[in-house]
C-alpha cells in the first residue's frame, strides 16, 4: 500500500506515461498589461486545459493546437526535444483576473497551479504648497496617492536620501472599485534649499512612481520682515508727527479765531462808539444845519 502511494505521489501521471514537468509560476502584473504562464509537459500528452479561477479559458490539443474561445486568452507554444510548453498569454489583464491559474492535463492528475496578482498603478502628486519658505520655519508637505491596488508603500526622500519614518505620517483610505488611497504628510524644518521626493511603490512597478518638489529657503524673508518693521515705524512716526502737527494747527486756528473774535469785538465796540459819536455829530450837524437853515436868510445881514 505504501509503495503504491509513493508511486502515485512521486510519479504523477505515471500510469498515463506523461506528466507536467514544469507548472506555472506566480505572477504580479499591472492592470492593462499582459500576463504569461508556462506549462511544460512530457511526451505523450493529449490535451492541456488552462483554468482561471476555475473557468476554462484556453484549450490546446496535441493534434488540433490551441482553441481560442475568449479573445483575451491566447497561447504561444514551444517544443524542445521530448517536452512541449504551452505559454498562456492573458492580454489587457483586468483587476478581477486576480486569482488561481491552473494547468490541467488529465482528470486524475492534480492540476499544476499558480497565482495571478493584478495591481493598479494609480496617481501620485504633492499637493499645493509654497515653493519658497522661511528659514527655520516648520512646514507640512502632503503627498497623495490615489486609485492604487493594493495600497502603495509610501516613502520620502530629501536630497535623494531616505527620510526616517518618524518624520511622516501616512493615512489609508478605501477608494471605489477596490482601489486604495494613501495620504502621506511630511513635517520638516528647512535651513537650506531641499529637493523633496515622495515615492509610491507596488510590486508590479519596475521602480517606484515619484513626485518631486524643490523648496527654496528665503533668508531675505527675515530682511523683508525688518524692512516691514522699519516701514511700520516710519509710518507710526509720520502719523504721530502728522497728528501733532494737526493738533498744533487746530490750536493755531483756535488762537487765530479767538484773536479775530477779540479784535472784532473791540472793533465792534469802537464802531459802536464811532456810531454814537457820529450820532452826536450828526445831531450837532443837524442842529447846525437847522440853525444854518434858519440863519441862511440872515447871511446878507453880515456887516460888510
Ligand atoms: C504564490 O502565491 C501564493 C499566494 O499569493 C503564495 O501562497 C505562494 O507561496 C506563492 N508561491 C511562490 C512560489 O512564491
Ligand atoms: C515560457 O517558456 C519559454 C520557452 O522556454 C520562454 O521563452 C518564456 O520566457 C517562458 N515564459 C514565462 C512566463 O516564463
Ligand atoms: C471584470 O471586470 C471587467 C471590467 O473591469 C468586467 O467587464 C468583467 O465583467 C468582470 N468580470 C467578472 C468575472 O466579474
Ligand atoms: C504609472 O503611472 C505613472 C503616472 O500615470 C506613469 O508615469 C508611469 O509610467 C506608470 N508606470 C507604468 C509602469 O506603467
Ligand atoms: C529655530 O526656531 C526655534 C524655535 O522655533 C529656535 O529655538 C531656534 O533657535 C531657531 N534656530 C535658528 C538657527 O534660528
Ligand atoms: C540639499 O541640497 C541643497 C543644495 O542642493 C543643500 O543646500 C542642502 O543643505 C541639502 N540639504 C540636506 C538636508 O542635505
Ligand atoms: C523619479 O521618476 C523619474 C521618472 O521615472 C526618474 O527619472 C527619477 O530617477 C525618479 N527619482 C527618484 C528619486 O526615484
Amino acid at each position: 500500500c505504501w509503495y503504491i502511494y509513493n508511486l502515485v505521489f512521486f510519479f504523477p501521471g505515471f500510469g498515463f506515461g506523461y506528466s507536467v514537468i514544469n507548472g506555472p509560476a506566480n505572477a504580479t502584473v499591472l492592470a492593462g498589461s499582459e500576463a504569461r504562464f508556462n506549462c511544460t509537459v512530457s511526451q505523450g500528452w493529449q490535451i492541456i486545459i488552462w483554468l482561471l479561477n476555475g473557468n476554462a479559458v484556453l484549450t490546446t490539443t496535441h493534434l488540433g493546437g490551441a482553441v481560442v474561445t475568449i479573445d483575451r486568452f491566447t497561447q504561444q507554444n514551444y517544443t524542445s526535444g521530448e517536452t512541449f510548453t504551452s505559454e498562456l498569454i492573458i492580454h489587457n489583464v483586468q483587476q478581477n483576473d486576480s486569482g488561481k491559474i491552473e494547468c490541467s492535463i488529465q482528470l486524475g492528475i492534480p492540476n499544476s497551479y499558480a497565482f495571478l496578482s493584478v495591481q493598479v498603478n494609480g496617481s501620485l502628486f504633492i499637493k499645493d504648497h509654497n515653493s519658497t519658505v522661511r528659514k527655520n520655519e516648520t512646514i507640512e508637505i502632503v503627498c497623495e496617492a490615489l486609485g492604487w491596488a493594493p495600497a502603495p508603500n509610501m516613502t520620502w526622500m530629501i536630497n535623494n536620501s531616505f527620510v526616517d519614518k518618524s518624520r511622516y505620517v501616512t493615512n489609508h483610505s478605501q477608494g471605489s472599485n477596490d482601489l486604495h488611497n494613501e495620504v502621506s504628510t511630511l513635517t520638516l524644518t528647512l535651513m537650506a534649499n531641499e529637493t523633496l521626493t515622495c515615492l509610491a511603490y507596488i510590486e508590479a512597478l519596475p521602480k517606484p512612481q515619484n513626485a518631486t518638489v524643490t523648496l527654496i529657503v528665503q533668508d531675505s524673508l527675515a530682511e523683508n520682515g525688518n524692512q516691514e518693521d522699519s516701514t511700520r515705524t516710519r509710518t507710526i512716526i509720520l502719523a504721530v508727527t502728522l497728528s501733532i502737527g494737526f493738533l498744533l494747527l487746530i490750536i493755531i486756528i483756535f488762537i487765530i479765531i479767538y484773536c479775530c473774535l477779540k479784535n472784532k469785538e473791540s472793533t465792534y465796540q469802537k464802531e459802536l462808539r464811532k456810531v454814537s459819536t457820529k450820532k452826536t455829530n450828526d445831531g450837532s450837524v443837524k442842529t447846525r444845519r437847522s440853525s444854518g437853515n434858519d440863519n441862511s436868510g440872515y447871511s446878507p445881514e453880515d456887516p460888510v
